[in-house]
């Protein structure tokens, strides 16, 4: 038999749910099946929330793990989890998020974690153009100059590019947006592709950083290309790092802690296309925020304080009802 917290949780997530993940799930997994009693104990505090399904895919992931002979309504306790995420991505409004800020403002190094964290794909379009240059495509082709200079592409590719990719599977849910939109142009287009389905941007987090320091965050980066991974010489190094007798990271010892493949930094990551990348961000970026502001979506968050700190103001952020 499937339990009592499962199939209650799984029923009344049809008529309660008003949002979640399958990261999310997974994290609640532990906790909601930990042992029958503390399910059920917990199945009327879940009931009254709005992570209704959330806790039924959570309860049922259980489930299948504990017994995979056990049936709801005669279906296998996978096929309910498929079902139910299913009816979610299809009936559910997505969660579409903007992570805003200057280069270097952090939100390469957050992304990831609200991805992990939510369950949805961070989209970062700086990323996509990177592999379009190294993949040679007619877009890499035209973003490679611009780039490398610390311009913006043209927001025909960009909207291009965004549109094809949200309409992908692992968006479903939703994504969080790195780097897009960047002109009011951008936006305009992407409330546009959105309203098509009845669909908005939910929120919009706000990494508020001075100019000031950015330039040492910008040129002591380094990245894992495959991976996006983000690393600092001063402020995030890589556990291979050894410096020479000048205090300088060796360039050799430069690896990534995952793979231990060669980290390596960014062609436009100089102060000379900082000062252009800056000049863009706040001349075409910034007023996209006056544009979100009156949905009460903006949320702002000092990004100008250590990395947790940084994240604790995120985790805060992305909660219902602080925006
Ligand atoms: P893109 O790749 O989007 O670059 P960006 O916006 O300039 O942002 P960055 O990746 O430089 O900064 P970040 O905020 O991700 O910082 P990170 O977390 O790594 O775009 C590149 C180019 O592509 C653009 O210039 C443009 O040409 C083109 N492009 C992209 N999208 C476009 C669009 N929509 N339209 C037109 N053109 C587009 O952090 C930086 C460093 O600081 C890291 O080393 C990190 O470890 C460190 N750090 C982070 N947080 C902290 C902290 N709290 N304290 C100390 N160090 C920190």
């Amino acid at each position: 038999m499937i339990s009592t917290a499962a199939s209650n949780a799984l029923r009344m997530a049809g008529r309660r749910a008003a949002t979640g993940s399958r990261f999310g799930a997974a994290r609640l997994s532990s906790t909601a099946a930990s042992s029958q009693q503390a399910s059920n104990n917990k199945n009327a505090a879940i009931l009254a929330t709005t992570a209704g399904l959330v806790a039924a895919v959570a309860a049922l992931q259980q489930q299948e793990q504990t017994n995979k002979t056990q049936n709801l309504f005669g279906k296998s306790a996978a096929t309910a989890v498929k079902e139910t995420e299913e009816k979610f991505g299809a009936y559910w409004p997505r969660n579409i998020m903007i992570l805003f800020g200057p280069p270097g403002a952090g939100k390469g190094t957050h992304g990831p974690k609200i991805e992990e964290l939510l369950g949805i794909p961070a989209l970062s379009t700086g990323d996509m153009l990177r592999a379009a240059v190294s993949a040679g495509t007619e877009v890499g082709k035209k973003a490679k100059a611009v780039m490398a200079a610390g311009g913006l592409v043209s927001d025909e590719i960009v909207v291009g590019i965004i549109r094809d990719r949200i309409k992908e599977d692992d968006c479903k849910h939703g994504f969080i947006l790195d780097g897009f939109p960047r002109t009011l142009a951008q936006t305009k287009a992407l409330d546009k592709m959105l309203a098509e389905e009845g669909a908005c941007v939910t929120k919009v987090i706000e990494l508020e950083v001075p100019d000031s320091v950015l330039e040492e965050r910008i040129t002591g980066r380094w990245i894992h290309k495959k991976s996006g991974r983000s690393y600092h010489v001063k402020y995030a190094p890589p556990k291979s790092m050894k410096k020479d007798g000048a205090g300088k990271a060796v360039a050799e010892s430069m690896k990534d802690d995952v793979t231990g493949e060669a980290l390596m930094q960014r062609g436009d990551d100089t102060a000379q296309a900082l000062t252009k990348r800056l000049a863009g961000y706040h001349n075409e970026t910034v007023p996209i925020l006056t544009h979100y502001q009156p949905n009460g979506i903006v949320k702002a968050v000092n990004a100008n304080q250590g990395m947790d700190g940084v994240w604790g103001e995120i985790l805060a952020a992305l909660k219902r009802g602080s925006a």
